[in-house]
């Protein structure tokens, strides 16, 4: 059985990007690095904000790191005593990833004798805008401490400064109002504290830091604590957010450390009664896939009803703080399962931004909706025409990510319509979800060619999931993702009966509703799909096995720079057959009805050793479909690596000085998907659930909840029985 938590002792200056993700906190609002208290920008402290962002000048537009709360520093005997400047005796860290509380020890030895800092804290699953924590000093000699804590706005941006003012509150509630520079959106952050010793508080503002400072002289093992709460609310949530901010701060000392502690532990518990999995007989597995699921809890947006969650979670800045097919592909399926609530937010936010979709769509000269490869706020696209710097000439190069990566919009279909059916709410197309589905299949009909007497429909010029290929024809994805689009509009216009007043009406009004039919209709039994050469491969587009067929280890031997770009135009892959992720084996893991099973092993063990897997959302696509081949233990190391992208070290975390490093919560998600749907064999079938598991070995028993339908079923899984139950 596992224990929960996560360890780290000994201190590592090289560490600490890394570890900030790995002890990350968060609650859907916010997620706090696991950095230390007294940490300043240059060590990769972040408050990351969900859904707010800014853009200064020309650099990329990223979400806002909040002015820092939690920030908290000692001076002993006149000396400030901090990590990494000044080395401790011993240090330790630890995250109960059962509750996202992360604690911190250390020990400093001066010259007169050792002193310890302690402290716990977290940020509140349930009210999510606030942040508490103990932080306790005790020594074995009479030390002269001064405690100085407050809230830092001098915080760590990749893009910034994005505050162009900041407003100190220099009261007993500290209080900071920031104004960001391109919406001039206000950030309020207030701090409260109380002490378990009488002491005198000094209030100032420095360094862009308002702060208390107290000294006291220590009582041998004596321990002497202060706890510690702030409360972030911006202009987005509410009218006046620092009165918001001051008051959550005036409860929360009211109501003391261990009762937000319990509260907070009580609702974390609540998220785990429906969606531990038990793994018995692999604790690696488990507490893998557990701390997987961790992080999709801490990055869930359940305080609002239309958010999506960005590909880096809450770690920071990198990807742009934005939401790609990450969430609708990879995440959905867990939140769906577990906290349906949370799925709708995540499909209510494409269906929101519906507009920015159909704007980008005209902008390129197409019908519909073409959804924003890197979404931001309304549906803006983030994403740049010059997403990668080439090394050799510090010039940045043009790449068609936003162009050309055509099947976002069919992800986001593929969202809205799991969502339904897993939680048979249907209430969503109703809401928006029909008109975003009958969009995204216009574009996928504007992007249609035909050659001249033919009968086929072709998709050019695309990037499919392989990035490394760009603006190639008939990309087998995109085509049947392009497919399904139009079979799911069909479903809806063909129901439309189905569908509120409301929505039928606009429905009628906006579209002459038997054309569309008939242009599905032809569309999705017209369209190209490639179909597998006479060796059993499905080409990923036209033209790819004519490629030259090599190695990965040949074509990184072409490296000139260790940091350079494999695909673009002259990238090493790019004439080469080697892809950056599972593209083809997507396709098939998608619709393996459709597909011969000797196909679909041919398809994988021709794919795979030519898969550099330089996404982490490769591996868990592998997994599925040796799963759904029968051969889980080729599936394991691949549920593995999607299952511990954030636990274990060697995530790549630099390009050049840019900092990339983060969580990733795609990787998260699928790992669940191979868990609940490989090895688990988990199907949906109208209003029924079935299994039919194939366990990898020495699993003893898998066993989870499931929401399906408006029911909770208990899964029990052993190598004798299998057994389903109905528990609501
Ligand atoms: C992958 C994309 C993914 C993005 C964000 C890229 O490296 O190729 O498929 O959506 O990262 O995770």
């Amino acid at each position: 059985m596992i224990d929960w938590k996560l360890k780290e002792t000994n201190y590592d200056e090289n560490r600490i990007a890394y570890l900030g993700n790995k002890f990350l906190i968060g609650n859907g609002y916010m997620g706090v690095r696991g950095t230390l208290a007294e940490y300043e920008k240059e060590h990769l402290p972040a408050i990351n904000l969900a859904g707010i962002y800014d853009r200064v000048g020309d650099g990329w537009r990223e979400p806002l790191n909040a002015p820092n709360g939690f920030f908290t520093c000692i001076v002993v005997d006149g000396k400030i005593l901090r990590l990494p400047e000044i080395p401790p005796k011993n240090h330790r860290i630890e995250l109960d990833y059962r509750h996202g509380i992360f604690s911190r020890s250390t020990t400093w030895k001066t010259d007169r004798g050792s002193i310890t800092v302690e402290s716990e804290r977290f940020v509140s699953m349930k009210n999510v805008h606030l942040g508490v924590m103990k932080y306790k000093v005790f020594a074995d000699f009479h030390a002269d401490v001064q405690v100085v804590y407050g809230i830092d706005a001098d915080v760590w941006d990749i893009n910034g400064p994005h505050y162009d003012s900041v407003e100190f509150v220099e009261d007993d509630v500290l209080g900071v109002v920031a104004t960001t520079h391109e919406k001039h959106y206000k950030v309020a952050v207030s701090a409260g504290d109380k002490t378990n010793f009488p002491c005198e508080k000094k209030i100032g503002t420095k360094d862009k830091k308002v702060l208390k400072s107290i000294n006291f002289v220590t009582d041998i093992n004596a321990s002497y604590e202060i706890d510690r709460y702030f409360s972030v609310y911006t202009s987005k949530d509410c009218g006046d957010c620092l009165y918001e901010s001051v008051n959550d701060i005036d409860k929360s000392l009211l109501c003391g450390y261990e009762d937000a502690k319990e509260v907070h532990k009580e609702t974390w518990e609540a998220l785990w009664k429906d969606s531990e999995v038990v793994i018995e007989g692999d604790d690696c597995a488990m507490e893998a896939l557990n701390y997987s699921l961790y992080h999709l809890h801490s990055i869930a947006p359940r305080h609002t009803d239309s958010l999506s969650i960005a590909a880096r979670g809450l770690s920071g800045q990198t990807y742009k703080g934005a939401v790609f097919w990450d969430t609708e592909m990879f995440m959905l399926d867990f939140y769906s399962m577990t906290n349906p609530a949370v799925a709708r937010s995540l499909v209510k936010y494409r269906i929101d931004s519906l507009e920015g979709a159909k704007e980008k769509a005209e902008s390129y000269g197409y019908k519909g909706a073409f959804y924003p490869w890197e979404s931001q706020e309304g549906g803006f696209d983030a994403c740049s025409d010059y997403n990668v710097v080439d090394v050799f000439t510090k010039r940045p190069m043009r790449t068609f990510f936003k162009d050309k990566q055509v099947h976002i919009s069919s992800a986001v279909v593929y969202g809205i319509r799991r969502y339904v059916d897993i939680t048979g709410d249907k209430s969503i197309l109703s809401e928006g979800g029909a008109v975003t589905i009958i969009e995204c299949a216009l574009f996928y009909y504007s992007l249609l060619l035909r050659r001249a007497g033919a009968t086929a429909y072709e998709i050019h010029d695309v990037i499919g999931p392989d990035e490394y290929h760009e603006r190639v024809n008939n990309n087998g994805y995109t085509n049947r993702m392009a497919k399904y689009t139009f079979e799911k509009a069909l479903e809806i216009l063909k129901n439309i009966n189905d569908l509120s007043e409301g929505e039928r009406n606009k429905i009628n009004s906006l579209y002459d509703v038997n054309k569309l039919i008939e242009q599905f209709e032809d569309a999705a039994g017209n369209i190209f799909i490639p179909k597998p050469d006479r060796n059993g491969i499905i080409p990923q587009f036209d033209g790819y096995l004519k490629l030259e067929d090599t190695t990965i280890d040949v074509v990184k031997s072409r490296l000139l720079d260790p940091k350079e770009y494999w695909g673009g135009a002259y990238g090493v892959a790019s004439q080469t057959q080697i892809i950056k992720q599972a593209d083809v084996v997507t396709l098939i893991s998608l619709f393996s009805n459709e597909i011969d099973s000797e196909i679909q092993k041919k398809n994988l063990n021709y794919y795979e050793p030519r898969t550099e897997h330089g996404s982490s959302l490769s591996a868990c696509m592998y997994s599925l479909l040796y799963c759904k081949c029968g051969i889980p233990d080729k599936a394991y190391p691949f549920f593995m690596k999607s299952a511990s992208a954030d636990i274990a070290p060697g995530g790549k975390e630099w390009a050049g000085l840019v900092y990339i490093g983060g969580t990733h919560p795609a990787a998260a998600g699928g790992a669940y998907m191979v868990a609940i749907k490989g090895f688990g064999g988990l199907q949906f079938n109208g209003d029924e659930i079935s299994i039919n598991p194939k366990l990898p070995k020495g699993w003893k028993k898998l066993s989870y909840k499931i929401k399906y339908r408006n029911k909770i079923y208990q899964i029990d899984i052993t190598e004798e029985k299998s057994e389903i139950k109905e528990i609501k």
